[in-house]
């Protein structure tokens, strides 16, 4: 039996795409139950269409709380029955308490290498910042922003002069290659969270994994 998968997204959905299609390709032994968005525009629900995956449209009422939107947000996440929830450019900051409710299931991918640039504009900033390396973190979602255990990290050289664009696009291809890689890994129980850590092959990983595959930076 493939393991199931709750996508979340806000935007574009590349992400999700490169899932679907290492589905598509027979590399990912996982099913897709359904894409959640909190934006109706959202390209990422397009994409899920053109695959026959089920969607949920979850738009935020004027002045909800955080509290009331997570709990109708819970409500549809479970009505699905996921293995796994893959937060893909879900631009939402989620409750502690359907953090706690989803600990060691919900996923997230950061485009940094954690535990720099945490939030927002991390491209520009690690430009700013003079890093010689820059790249993407795919790490279990604890109640502190982009703070949980980092699974695996994909990573590429800052070329000098590039801008905050260029950077973006490379460490998106970069996306592409480990987030699959990681929910293989997770569908095949290699990786597991324990009291805050990752844990890989039963083992304590200690730091993040590097791709199991071969990570093209082109
Ligand atoms: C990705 O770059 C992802 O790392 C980032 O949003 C983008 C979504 O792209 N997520 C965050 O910044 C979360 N803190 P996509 O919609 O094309 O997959």
């Amino acid at each position: 039996m493939p393991c199931k998968l709750v996508v979340l997204v806000s935007g574009n959905g590349s992400n999700l795409q490169a899932i679907i299609d290492q589905i598509d390709a027979g590399q990912l032994d996982a099913r897709i139950v359904g894409v959640i968005s909190d934006k109706p525009d959202a390209y990422g629900i397009e994409r899920a269409d053109r695959h026959e995956i089920p969607t949920t449209i979850l738009v935020a009422n004027n002045d909800e709380s955080r509290e009331s939107y997570d709990m109708r947000l819970q409500t549809a996440i479970d009505s699905y029955q996921p293995d796994w929830i893959i937060m893909a450019g879900f631009m939402r900051i989620l409750s502690d308490a359907l953090v706690e409710q989803y600990l060691g299931r919900l996923i997230n991918i950061h485009p940094s290498l954690l535990p720099k640039f945490k939030g927002l504009n991390t491209h520009q900033r690690a430009l700013q910042a003079g890093e010689a390396q820059h790249g993407a973190s795919v790490h279990f979602v604890t109640p502190k922003l982009d703070d949980g255990p980092v699974i695996m990290q994909g990573r590429i050289a800052v070329h000098p002069h590039e801008s905050a664009d260029e950077l973006k696009q490379r460490v998106h291809r970069i996306e592409h290659q480990i987030y699959p890689n990681v929910v293989q890994l997770l569908c095949h129980q290699r990786v597991s969270y324990h009291d805050g850590q990752v844990l890989f092959d039963d083992k304590l990983a200690g730091q993040p994994l590097t791709p199991t595959v071969q990570v093209a930076e082109n």
